[in-house]
């Protein structure tokens, strides 16, 4: 069929030769396994609006497992099997394969929708979120580049449109509400108006309270983790999720500013070689918990699966990250000394330090990072080893020298190992044991 040939050629001209290369050895697998093999989900979605995507979904009409332990082992890759649910995974090299078993008892709806073209694949899909989101692609060879679109989602993705299934997808997995948001920011669509109404009655009838608050959490940190989550989260306080989510959250045009400046400041660290958090979702999160009262933050401390580190730090940025913050904006201005700074530092992730500086100059905190990367960089040039050469017994003593060393060191005043002894001496020397504070 034409639409086939058109589907194969979008392939070949926007995927990887690799992944191209793999789907037909895919698809030749699958035929002499005599099923039918189908990629899924965001892969097709992003293939049709030419954004990359290697996450690869595939679902089988038959035996996933079996057939995912047969492509695993032409793949030399490693594979991991989830027994009771029909799935399997299989990594090679960076590339990340999951299969799936469309299984009927899956169809949870059956009055929906009127079953005309039953198949096994259909059902599958159509338990998911959107229709933008159910489209398959078929790898077998006399199918290749078969685009499957029971529910119309092509239409949908060129009017750029999240549409649900089912009425009760968001009753039945509220999540989905934050999924419809992140997909229509990311995509610049906009949720069908029907859609909407759903959501918003899901909302209005406290859905979210019903999941936990650990699956809330991870599609919280998606939407954090898109390139811009600003007018995502704006889209949240427009439809009243923050009272679930983070109760007490006041979205002002203030706080806009402040995480709508997070991206280009990034963006420029990353440019210039500067520290960069290492994810990045956790700057925004912090940024937002800067806004809640004592209660907002104690909330999110007891309900969250946060990381002890990540709690400490929550606690402190609603306890001292304003004056933290005016510390640094008086140290930049200032002009005053790395051993300075490394107090002011102490305690502090850089994730949070940037939360702090969100909303304030690029230039400043490009100035900070430097010296963040400075301090972080540099130690003194003796060690344990050389002060026992030097005759100082070990104990206690050694590591307070050191940070007397380590700071002398920050602040350039010791330019080599000799200046260093010499500074050892003289604190050795002096009569008042000057590391005894
Ligand atoms: N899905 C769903 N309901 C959810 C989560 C996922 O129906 N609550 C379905 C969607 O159809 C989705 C697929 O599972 O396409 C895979 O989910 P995921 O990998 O999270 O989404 P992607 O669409 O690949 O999105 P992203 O680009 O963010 O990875």
């Amino acid at each position: 069929a034409p639409q086939q040939r058109q589907m194969t050629s979008l392939m070949r001209e926007r995927l990887p030769a690799v992944i191209f290369n793999l789907f037909e050895d895919i698809g030749r697998l699958a035929d002499d396994e005599g099923i039918q093999i189908y990629v899924v989900g965001g892969f097709v979605r992003d293939l049709l609006l030419g954004v990359s995507n290697l996450d690869i979904d595939l679902v089988i009409e038959g035996d996933g497992i079996r057939f995912a332990t047969t492509l695993a082992r032409f793949l030399k890759g490693r594979l991991r099997v989830h027994e009771k649910f029909g799935t399997a995974n299989i990594r090679f090299g960076d590339q990340k394969i999951d299969v799936a078993t469309a299984r009927r008892e899956f169809y949870q709806y059956p009055a929906a929708l009127p079953q005309v073209e039953a198949s096994d694949l259909r059902q599958d899909l159509y338990r998911r979120d959107f229709t933008v989101n159910a489209l398959a692609l078929c790898l077998n060879s006399d199918r290749f580049g078969e685009l499957v679109d029971f529910f119309m989602g092509r239409k949908d993705l060129e009017q750029g449109l999240i549409r649900v299934l089912y009425n009760l997808s968001f009753v039945e997995d509220p999540t989905r509400i934050l999924r419809a948001i992140r997909f229509e920011q990311r995509y610049r669509f906009s949720i069908e108006p029907q859609t909407l109404g759903f959501a918003r009655e899901a909302i209005a009838r406290h859905m979210i309270r019903e999941v936990s608050y650990e699956r809330m959490f991870d599609e919280l940190i998606l939407i954090l983790s898109e390139e811009n989550p600003a007018p995502a989260l704006r889209r949240m306080t427009e439809l009243g999720i923050w009272e679930y989510l983070l109760p007490g959250l006041e979205w002002t045009a203030w706080l806009e500013v402040e995480m709508a400046a997070i991206p280009p400041l990034l963006k420029s660290l990353a440019a210039q070689d500067l520290p960069s958090p290492k994810e990045r979702w956790i700057v925004f999160f912090f940024a937002l918990n800067r806004r809640l009262s004592a209660d907002g933050v104690r909330f999110v401390v007891e309900h969250y699966p946060l990381k002890a580190s990540m709690r400490e730090l929550l606690l402190r940025i609603h306890q001292s990250g304003s004056s933290t913050s005016q510390e640094l904006q008086a140290w930049l201005r200032g002009n005053c000394s790395l051993s300075n700074l490394e107090s002011i530092l102490q305690g502090w992730s850089w994730e949070s330090l940037l939360a702090l500086r969100a909303g304030y100059s690029v230039e400043e905190t490009l100035r900070l990072a430097e010296a963040w990367q400075t301090i972080r960089q540099s130690k003194p040039l003796l060690n344990g080893n050389d002060l026992k050469a030097m005759g100082i017994p070990p104990g206690p003593k050694y590591a307070q020298i050191l940070t007397r060393l380590r700071e002398a060191s920050l602040d350039g005043r010791l330019p080599d190992r000799e200046a260093e002894k010499a500074f050892v001496q003289k604190l050795l020397a002096q009569e008042v044991p000057v590391w005894q504070e």
